[in-house]
């Protein structure tokens, strides 16, 4: 695999998350470290191109029955594995880019492995040209 070394896994935290620019002028990639596993996510939302990764990170409501069958209860899931678009709210699966208002939507993911302490994300220059 080719790729950058982005940083140090030990610089983030479970539930933390850095966003790096690998090329000037660019969105950049959001890091994050969920429950010790780490995902590298495009910072543009394909909604309306916002920060994506500047977004809180969170779960998400579940509800797996109607109310009236669980006297209103709505539980609640998946705690540190979703991002929340700060510009309208749209919520994506950190592990896949999947987005969970949209079924056909995705954000852009990329390998990431851990080598030693570095972490190495595959990026493809390609991709951030199309950006302008
Ligand atoms: S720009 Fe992200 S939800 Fe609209």
């Amino acid at each position: 695999m080719s790729g950058i070394v982005v940083g140090k896994a030990k610089e983030i935290p479970v539930g933390g998350r850095v966003i790096i620019v690998p090329f000037r002028g660019r969105a950049g990639i959001g890091i994050f470290n969920v429950n010790g596993r780490f995902y590298a996510l495009r910072n543009i939302c394909p909604h309306k191109r916002g920060p994506l990764c500047t977004g809180e990170v969170a779960g998400r409501s579940s509800i797996h029955a109607p109310p009236s069958a669980t006297d209103g209860f709505v539980g609640y899931e998946r705690e540190g594995e979703i991002i929340r678009c700060p510009w309208h709210a749209w919520q994506f699966d950190i592990a896949t880019g999947q987005c969970l208002v949209d079924p056909d939507v995705r954000v852009k993911t990329y390998p990431i492995i851990v080598d030693g302490d570095d972490l190495i994300v595959d990026v493809d220059v390609n991709d951030f040209v199309k950006e302008r």
